[in-house]
């Protein structure tokens, strides 16, 4: 049955919630970062909610610069649960939802990031997507043996590569590999094994893998990345692509920059599903609505919202918080940056405006209202070729989440913009992605008939 296209959702479920405050929230329990519970509650209503995923962003190590010093101890987000062995235990007490954790290609090996998420596809019924990024900070490159992270051309080729191997890993062995005849005594077709024997620029991994094809043939892979080398790799290899955007015309632009990348590849424009970063902060009314996020905007303390803005401009410390904003000081992560200056010179901002305007969404796009108002800005998008969907950033959890839950989701599907039940046990499924073809095995088949 040809269904209408929908809009897809994800969560970013990171900590107590995307806004610098979040952890402040009178409601947010204090320690739930670190927490079990708190986790289960989070995935949990998005899976009431029917999100396509949640997401789990990570760095390894703290990504944030203590500047201006002691800004760091007013922040959250230092502590974290490494992605894959917390989504491991949500598999548990979920059914649907898609789970995705972020993997870097700078500090890992192909065989470990293939070998766990093929196992998390197992683990989960099919509901595995690794969020594939590159570690742009130094600080992570501080906890691997060197002073600086790699230049973006290395990284992103490094990540290339990366991808690569981990495909064909997870193409060592053939959907009916495993026969497991007792009364033969025979496990598993040789034919159907494929050994990689990948000899690169940056790795030799010969493989296979030993873990069976998984229940999704591979899990989605998701990118996060903006700059020219992040959107080649999203259009030759991902499946979902988590943007960030603040105007329908820059959201625009991205979209079809990215998309028309995708030819090239021999890959479908539908078969990638872009999903810009969405912080909605819904009310019964406006003024509710506006209440809500006030009660966080107030938390944000000057020397906090300063480290906002240091992570992406440098340290603006010496300039005054009610002057304008100046050039950046040190520009550290460069498409977050522009966001930043953009929002900065479309306002006239201040320094301290700017902080503010940021501590919620961080560059991400904002919508406060009722849910009519909410679902109008994300359809808005949705038909103007912006999106295929939304990941939704909760500025605190999880009451933030549960508010979209309650609010926003039920007014989507009025308007017949969102699935009421899920489609499928897997994340592909779910998303309306293919079953990948297994490339190998399709080279092999079209050898063997060729031979006949
Ligand atoms: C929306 C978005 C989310 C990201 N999430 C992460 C993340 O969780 N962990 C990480 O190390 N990098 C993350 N990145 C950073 C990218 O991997 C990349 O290193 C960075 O964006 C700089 O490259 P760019 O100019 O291509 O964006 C994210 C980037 C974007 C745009």
């Amino acid at each position: 049955m040809a269904s209408k296209r929908q809009i897809r959702l994800g969560v970013s479920m990171i900590g107590l919630g995307y806004h610098l405050a979040g952890w402040r929230h009178p409601d947010a329990p204090a320690g739930g970062n670190m927490e079990l519970p708190h986790f289960i509650r989070v995935t949990q209503a998005a899976e009431r909610g029917l999100f396509d995923m949640a997401f789990l962003a990570d760095g390894v190590g703290i990504r944030f610069h203590d500047e201006p010093a002691g800004a760091l101890a007013r922040t959250s987000k230092n502590v974290q649960f490494e992605p894959l062995t917390l989504l491991s235990a949500l598999a548990m007490v979920t059914k649907n939802v898609g789970l995705v954790a972020t993997a870097s290609t700078t500090y890992n090996e192909p065989y470990h990031v293939a070998r766990k998420f093929a196992s998390l596809d197992h683990i989960s019924g099919g509901r595995a997507g690794w969020n594939v990024v590159t570690s742009v900070t130094d600080m992570e490159a501080q906890n691997f043996n060197r002073d600086k992270a790699p230049g973006y051309d290395l990284r992103y080729d490094r990540a290339a590569e990366f991808v690569e191997v981990v495909r064909g890993l997870w193409e060592s062995w053939e959907d009916d590999a495993f026969i497991r005849d007792k009364a033969r005594g025979l496990n598993y077709d040789p034919s159907k094994l494929h050994v990689l024997n990948h000899q690169g620029q940056h790795f030799q991994v010969r493989g296979p893998l030993n873990v069976a094809r998984t229940p999704q043939g591979m899990p989605v892979i998701v990118q996060a990345g903006a700059s020219e080398q992040g959107r080649e790799l999203a259009a030759a290899t991902a499946d979902v692509v988590y943007a960030a955007a603040q105007t329908l015309e820059d959201a625009q632009a991205y979209y079809a920059d990215v998309k028309d990348r995708m030819a090239k590849y021999g890959r479908e424009r539908d078969h990638l599903k872009i999903m810009p970063g969405l912080m909605a902060i819904p009310g019964h009314t406006r003024q509710e609505a506006q209440d809500r996020y006030e009660v966080l905007q107030e938390l944000v303390q000057p020397l906090v919202g300063l480290g906002a803005l240091s992570n992406y401009l440098g340290d603006l410390s010496a300039y005054p918080l009610d002057g304008p904003v100046p050039a950046p000081v040190n520009r550290r992560m460069h498409s977050r940056a522009q966001i930043f200056l953009d929002i900065a010179a479309r306002g006239n901002l201040t320094i301290r405006q700017l902080y503010l305007s940021v501590a919620g969404g961080n560059g991400h796009r904002t919508v406060i209202g009722t849910p009519a108002d909410i679902v109008d800005a994300m359809e808005e998008w949705f038909t103007q070729d912006a999106a295929d969907g939304f990941n939704i950033l909760p500025p605190w959890l999880p009451g933030g989440l549960e508010d979209v839950v309650e609010m926003v989701v039920p007014e989507m599907q009025r308007r017949g913009l969102f699935r009421t039940a899920y489609e499928g046990p897997t994340l592909r499924e779910i998303l309306g992605l293919p079953y990948p073809t297994h490339r190998r095995a399709a080279i092999a088949a079209a050898l063997g008939s060729a031979a006949q």
